[in-house]
């Protein structure tokens, strides 16, 4: 099969289909992991304030760079915009210059507004779209913007977000989010593709990974990426990495597509809804005070 392993945004910059995910990794297992994923062909990495481990992701893609001989350039670095940065273009800005100085990069491929913060977001794009501007960023985006952010942020901008990194694994779909995304060329990124490890045993998709030799990662992950996603599964194994990636050599059939769709149950994480991110005013300290948790 003649597939290619990445996509190309709609500002044409070029972002690998598969990538690595380190929410959840200590800062020890963190530069290991990038390191190891490099070594192992990955390229992508996706990252985050809120993870509190960008210097650890710096130090791996240095300590990668050096084993594998690539170059910055050669690498695809996400991060994304703390919800306590949000809403205050000072603030954003000098706070993206420490993160950049964490990262050990003077760029990143990809900046995301990490959650729309009622009443910030808006503000918190103009400051993106300077970054990208300036250089800082090569993309910009957002994550879990539903059809209501994403056309009233459409309202505001200058540039169009380049990705939408959203929930979706054979447990949550989002369609409406999903047609709008695919509709103005807006593309999609799944977190969580692997349900956070929660969905690997699931027999439908046991039965369908067994006709192909393949694993319930790997038929998940497909699933995602023949729907047009690109997928950022989290692992600290190499040999997991590894299985992860080897997934550009196999076809789910229409069938087996449908079958895994109808495990859907449109279920968020167990802690998404705790966070206010949908507009109550009122709630958006204590909202900026929980994000700021995790
Ligand atoms: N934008 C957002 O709001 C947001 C929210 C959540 C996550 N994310 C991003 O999405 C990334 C991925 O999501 P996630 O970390 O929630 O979980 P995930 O990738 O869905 O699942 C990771 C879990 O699956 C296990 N795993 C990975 N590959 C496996 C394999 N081939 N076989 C068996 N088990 C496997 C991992 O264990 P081991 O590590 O032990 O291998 C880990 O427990 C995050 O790391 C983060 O970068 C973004």
């Amino acid at each position: 099969m003649d597939e290619s392993k990445s996509i190309k945004l709609n500002n044409g910059l070029t972002m690998p289909k598969v990538g690595l995910g380190v929410w959840k990794s200590s800062n020890e297992e963190t530069s290991n992991m990038v390191a190891t994923a490099m070594e192992n062909g990955y390229r992508l990495f996706d990252t985050a304030k809120q993870y509190g481990n960008e210097a650890a992701v710096g130090a791996g893609l240095t300590s990668g760079m050096q084993k594998t001989g690539l170059n910055r350039s050669d690498l695809f670095l996400t991060t994304k915009i703390f919800n306590g940065d949000q809403g205050n273009y000072d603030k954003l800005r000098e706070a993206v210059n420490g993160q950049l100085k964490r990262l050990q990069t003077d760029y990143v491929d990809l900046l995301l507004l990490h959650w729309p913060v009622f009443d910030k977001y808006t503000e918190s794009w103009r400051a993106l779209e300077d970054i990208y501007h300036d250089g800082q960023a090569k993309a910009i985006g957002v994550c879990n913007f539903n059809v209501e952010h994403l056309t009233n942020l459409l309202d505001h901008a200058r540039i169009k977000p380049m990705v939408n990194q959203i929930e979706f694994n054979p447990r949550i779909h989002q369609p409406d989010t999903v047609a709008f995304c695919q509709g103005n060329a807006i593309q999609l990124e799944a977190w969580s593709p692997l349900g956070n490890g929660q969905l690997l045993s699931e027999p439908v998709i046991k039965k369908i990974a067994d006709d192909h030799d393949k694993s319930v990662a790997q038929v998940e992950l497909r699933w995602e990426l023949q729907q047009g996603f690109v997928v950022i599964p989290k692992s600290t194994h190499a040999e997991r990495m590894r299985e992860n990636m080897d997934v550009f050599n196999f076809t789910l059939t229409p069938d087996e597509m449908e079958a895994i769709a109808e495990l859907d149950q449109e279920k968020h994480s167990i802690w998404y809804d705790k966070f206010k991110w949908s507009g109550n005013p009122d709630g958006v300290d204590d909202y900026i005070a929980k994000t700021n948790a995790f």
